[in-house]
């Protein structure tokens, strides 16, 4: 490993309740599920973990309520290793928690009721302002207020720091703010939903990207699934396929892609071999069930990565 990256997080961290089942029941019925997993999640913290768990020192900027779920949620981050000074508890809220239902083919429909991580403001990034200005990499979401979001954009490249953007879940967005980001990734429905222009194959993706770079934003990567990601700049655009994979709950893997992508590019990897490292580490998350715990270690990785990458 060339260097030891240092990744900030400013996101959102969330209890997961996962429940396995063949079918979604209609209105007004009742089934019976085959499965259920408690879990730590949360767009914010899955790739805070990632890139934990890729090598990077990560630090994490979070709210969590004063329920149980609260302190727990550190005691995970420190666990892992994680810097949690800057995740806070904030009384009389809960915690952010997110009810995930999956099918029997790994696909998932989640519900986030944000809680804490709705009171997550630009004040907390003043807070951690030192810590954040030490990062080589500042990471972002959705699942936090949108006005600290663009705050710590703004703050990101007033202090020279990489910033990567991750539109998830999706909303309409002020593209203004968002331009002066480094990265900006969304899945196929995120992109759509913000540009409003369909991506269900490699080529609307290429379409969607131009679009949303003449936005300003200086590199866009869409994550394509099964299809793998596409990487678009000014310079052009490259198809990175993905790997093949048994997938059992394909949630977290976009976190997976995000939180392992940012080590690597940190870590001074080229940026296209980032993309697919990323792409391995994601696939390989959805090869166990759970977000955090379905995450891949180093190691782990690095043995896949070694069979896998001559072929
Ligand atoms: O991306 C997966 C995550 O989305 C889950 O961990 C859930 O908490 C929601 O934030």
């Amino acid at each position: 490993m060339e260097k030891r990256p240092r990744i900030a997080v400013v996101g959102s961290a969330n209890v997961d309740l996962t429940t396995f089942s063949d079918r979604f029941p209609e209105p007004g019925e009742t089934i019976f599920g085959q499965k259920f997993d408690l879990g730590f999640g949360g767009k914010g913290a899955n790739q805070a973990v990632a890139a934990r768990l890729c090598g990077a020192e990560v630090f994490m900027v979070a709210r969590v309520g004063d329920d149980l779920f609260g302190p727990s949620t550190i005691k995970n981050f420190e666990n892992l290793g994680i810097d949690a000074t800057h995740v806070r508890q904030v009384s009389g809220v809960s915690s952010g928690v997110a009810p995930i239902f999956v099918d029997p083919s790994g696909q998932n429909r989640i519900i986030v009721v944000k809680g804490a991580n709705n009171e997550l403001k630009p004040a907390d990034v003043d807070a951690a302002a030192e810590m954040l200005k030490s990062a080589d990499c500042i990471v972002l979401q959705f699942e936090i207020p949108l006005e600290t979001v663009y705050y710590t954009i703004k703050f990101a490249r007033r202090n020279g720091i990489r910033c990567i953007l991750n539109p998830a879940p999706a909303q309409p967005i002020d593209t203004q703010a968002i331009a002066e980001l480094d990265y900006f990734i969304p899945n196929e429905s995120e992109a759509f939903a913000i540009s409003g222009m369909r991506v269900s194959d490699v080529e609307e993706a290429k379409r969607c990207a131009t679009n949303l770079l003449s936005g300003g934003i200086r590199r866009v990567l869409i994550t394509l699934g099964a299809n793998g990601a596409l990487l678009a700049g000014s310079d052009g655009m490259d198809h990175v396929p993905a790997f093949s994979v048994r997938s059992v709950d394909s949630t977290g893997a976009g976190d997976a892609f995000i939180g392992s992508f940012a080590t690597f590019l940190g870590e001074g990897v080229p940026e296209l071999e980032a993309v697919k490292r990323a792409n391995l580490y994601a696939g390989l998350s959805t090869t166990g069930v759970g977000t955090q715990k379905s995450f891949y270690d180093r190691a782990r990785f690095e043995a896949e990565w070694a069979s896998r990458s001559k072929t």
